[in-house]
Formats: C-alpha cells, sequence, structure tokens
C-alpha cells in the first residue's frame, strides 16, 4: 500500500482533518479522492487519471476563460467554496451572535490545523488576512534603531519594499536593496551577494522565499544560516512557497514568516497567516494595538477589529484538501506543469524562457517574452484571441509575461497556451 494511500486510510479511520466526519472534504470530495488514490502509480510519469479527479473539484478547471494566473490569487475547490457559503449563512442570521460566538470558537482548533501544516507550534501562527499584513506586521513591528541596516532586494514585493522604505523615511532606518538578474542557478552566489551587502550595523535580511516576478526559489535556508551565525535576522515573505513546496516553516531556519492563504493553498480570498519563532514574539510590536503589546502571546496579533470570521473559518477546508493531496505530490505536479508549457515554448523561435526550469530554482511560475512585444501586449493577445488569462509583468529589470498554473490545470489548457504563443510569435 502506498504511503499516502495507508494516511488516507489511517486518517479516516482516526476521522482526522480532511477525513474528519464533519468536514466537508469528507462530504464532497472524499468519495473520488480515495477512487482517485487507486489510479496512483508512483511508478509512473503519466498520473493523469488522478488528476482529472483534482481538476474536477474546482470548477475554475471548467472556466470559460483559462487561468494562468494563480500566483496573483488562486480559485478555491468546491469544498471550501461551500464552506464559505455556509459560514456566510450562518453569519447572515445574526453575526453578533454566529461569528462572535459560535465561529469564534473554531480559531483555535483551526490555529492548530494550520501549525500542523506548516510543522510548526499553534502558538507560533497567528491568522490574518494576507502577506501583506502579515510581512507588514512584522517590519514594523521590529525593534530597530537609527542606521539599523536591513538588507533586501530590488525584486522583494512592492508592498514589503514600500513598508521598509517607509521606516526609512520616519525613523531612519538604512534599507539596502541588492538586485539579481534572474534567473539565477547558483545558490552560493545568492548567499555570496547578501554576506557581501552585510555590515556590522545590519540588524535583518528580508528575503522573497519565491521571486513572484519569474518564479526563482531563493535558498531560504542557506541565507539565515549565514544570517545567524552573524547574528542578524530573517524576515521571510513566503507568499508563493507555502503549499506549493514541500517545506515545513521551522526547516527554513526563519525568524519572521507571511504567507497569504488565498494562493496555492486555495483558501478564500482575505486570509493569511504569519509565524513568528517563539522566543522572538514579546520584542515584536503588534501593527494593530493590543492591551498588551509585549505580550509573548501569538494572538496579540490578532486584534484585526471586526472581520469576516466565514472566510477565516473556510480556512480550514482547505487545508483538508492540501492535505488530502500532499505537499511533496503537489509540488512534483506543479513543477511538472511549468515544464510541460516551458520546455515547449522555449523551442518557438523569438520566445525566451525567463526562469530556471531545474526544480531547485522554480516550482509553479515561470515567465517567457516574445521578441519585439511589450509584455502587455503579449497578455493582451493571449486574453483577446484565445481566451488565456496570464500577467504581464515590467519590474525593475524584468520584462516578460508570467503563467501559473494550479493543480486544477488540464495539460489541454495548457497545449492551448503553447499554441497561442506559437501564433504569436509567427505574427499570425
Ligand atoms: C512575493 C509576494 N509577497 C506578498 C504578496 C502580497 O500578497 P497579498 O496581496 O495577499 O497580501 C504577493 C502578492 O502577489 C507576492 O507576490
Amino acid at each position: 500500500m502506498s504511503n499516502r494511500r495507508s494516511f488516507l486510510k489511517k486518517s479516516a479511520a482516526l476521522g482526522l482533518g480532511a477525513f474528519g466526519a464533519d468536514s466537508l472534504f469528507n462530504a464532497l470530495h472524499a468519495q473520488s479522492f480515495s477512487e482517485a488514490e487507486k489510479l496512483w502509480n508512483p511508478a509512473s510519469q503519466d498520473n493523469e487519471a488522478y488528476w482529472s479527479v483534482i481538476q474536477d473539484a474546482y470548477t475554475a478547471s471548467r472556466s470559460e476563460v483559462i487561468i494562468l494566473n494563480n500566483g496573483g490569487v488562486s480559485p478555491s475547490p468546491v469544498s471550501v467554496q461551500v464552506a464559505l457559503e455556509k459560514y456566510n449563512l450562518q453569519a447572515a442570521q445574526g453575526p453578533s451572535y454566529y461569528m462572535w460566538r459560535i465561529m469564534d470558537k473554531g480559531r483555535e482548533p483551526l490555529r492548530k490545523h494550520l501549525a500542523a501544516l506548516a510543522g510548526a507550534d499553534p502558538d507560533e501562527i497567528a491568522i490574518n488576512r494576507n502577506a501583506t499584513e502579515a510581512l507588514n506586521t512584522v517590519i514594523f513591528g521590529l525593534p530597530l534603531q537609527k542606521g539599523d541596516e536591513v538588507i533586501g532586494t530590488m525584486q522583494d514585493y512592492p508592498n514589503m519594499i514600500q513598508a521598509w522604505k517607509q521606516r526609512q523615511l520616519r525613523e531612519g532606518v538604512v534599507y539596502k536593496q541588492l538586485s539579481f538578474d534572474f534567473p539565477v542557478e547558483s545558490e552560493e552566489q545568492i548567499v555570496k551577494a547578501f554576506e557581501n551587502a552585510i555590515t556590522p550595523k545590519t540588524k535583518i535580511i528580508h528575503v522573497t522565499h519565491i521571486i513572484n516576478w519569474v518564479g526563482q526559489i531563493m535558498p531560504v535556508r542557506k541565507i539565515c544560516d549565514m544570517a545567524h551565525k552573524r547574528g542578524i535576522e530573517v524576515v521571510v515573505d513566503g507568499a508563493h512557497s507555502f503549499a506549493v513546496l514541500d517545506y515545513k516553516i521551522p526547516d527554513l531556519n526563519c525568524d519572521y514568516f507571511g504567507t497569504s492563504l488565498h494562493k496555492f493553498l486555495s483558501a478564500p480570498v482575505g486570509s493569511g497567516m504569519m509565524w513568528i519563532k517563539k522566543d522572538k514574539i514579546p520584542k515584536i510590536w503588534p501593527l494593530l494595538c493590543n492591551s498588551v503589546p509585549n505580550s509573548g502571546d501569538i494572538r496579540k496579533f490578532e486584534t484585526l477589529g471586526t472581520r469576516s470570521f466565514p472566510i477565516e473559518q473556510a480556512i480550514g477546508e482547505a487545508v483538508n484538501f492540501q492535505e488530502a493531496i500532499g505537499n511533496k505530490r503537489k509540488q512534483e505536479r506543479l513543477h511538472f506543469l511549468k515544464k510541460y508549457w516551458a520546455e515547449k515554448a522555449a523551442k518557438i523561435p523569438g520566445v525566451k524562457i525567463h526562469t530556471s526550469l531545474k526544480p531547485e530554482f522554480s516550482c509553479a511560475i515561470a515567465g517567457f517574452s516574445v521578441d519585439g512585444l511589450k509584455p502587455s501586449e503579449v497578455d493582451s493577445q493571449l486574453f483577446q484571441k484565445h481566451n488565456i488569462h496570464t500577467v504581464g509583468i515590467v519590474w525593475e529589470n524584468i520584462s516578460c509575461v508570467r503563467v501559473t498554473p494550479h493543480v486544477y490545470t488540464k495539460l489541454e489548457h495548457l497545449d492551448k497556451l503553447v499554441g497561442a504563443i506559437e501564433q504569436i510569435a509567427k505574427r499570425v
């Protein structure tokens, strides 16, 4: 029996998570997933029969538009959609009672569930609304002095760059940005670039685990190990790596981590998560203030005011769905889908791929360009003539069209993408 099959069986027997009697996953997907599991052949490269069951679990696989910008925000599988609807209908009966007295009780079990997925202690997990909120909380919460230095890159996400720049403007924190010419196929080169920028005043390194513009995987563990030897802390932006790469947050050896959950985890739009190493929690000031700002309780970061508890509670079904596929299998599939279209596109005259296709350096996201055309022109032709939704990227030294498949993406959709790129490159 495969490990996965025995996991499913064991989970079912214990009534845990995805297969718990009261989970919507159990009601809506468990049967088809169990059938799909029987189709899985670990020795085979072709498990399309298995993946077709996963695709069917997403209504987005039948969308009129082929969606290939899942890096921006992802759709949810049916169980998450139904959960959100169910909680919304319940809240509509009287939010002050159903949200604050009933759904509120679901937060601690959800924290444990997310912590299990992240391989973390639940007391290190705060639930919030997106990666911007999580990382801005860390950036503005760090007790830095005038003259303290922070190293980031020009290719980090704008919301975090702006946060660091605001600290520079208001408080005189010195924010330095490296610049990389991606793709880079040397982890050492990246680590060295950070190391060379360190001075005795460096306190923080900010690193984006997967660069959103082109999908480059950054060697976070090696950067953290190097930084810690020098007493420097590391903030990790995991918006594009969480529920994509098969890792546990503590394995990264970072100090602070933030992610959205509405990207690859497929949780409802407006869900995010922050992780802070336990002994660092007391010194981080909450962005949205709490009565005990220096507390070591991670919950001090959840004084977010009135917000949607239905969105928060439906995260649980997204975790169920993720667990049922498994992190490793999902990472391998996303890498396969990226390679599937990108290797074919690379052979088209006039087409350039902007991302390393090696599994160590990219997973779901890759970028391409067509000679003589701006990314926005390629993006609009893909949409207007071929009904394919991607995103044109022009940022610092990067100019490409970003393509992000998800587990629900069908190979025939990627074939259409490649055909469309061919026509655009040939100007037909
Ligand atoms: C690398 C990275 N970090 C953070 C974010 C912000 O995510 P959110 O808009 O969910 O806060 C994004 C969004 O695309 C991103 O690409």
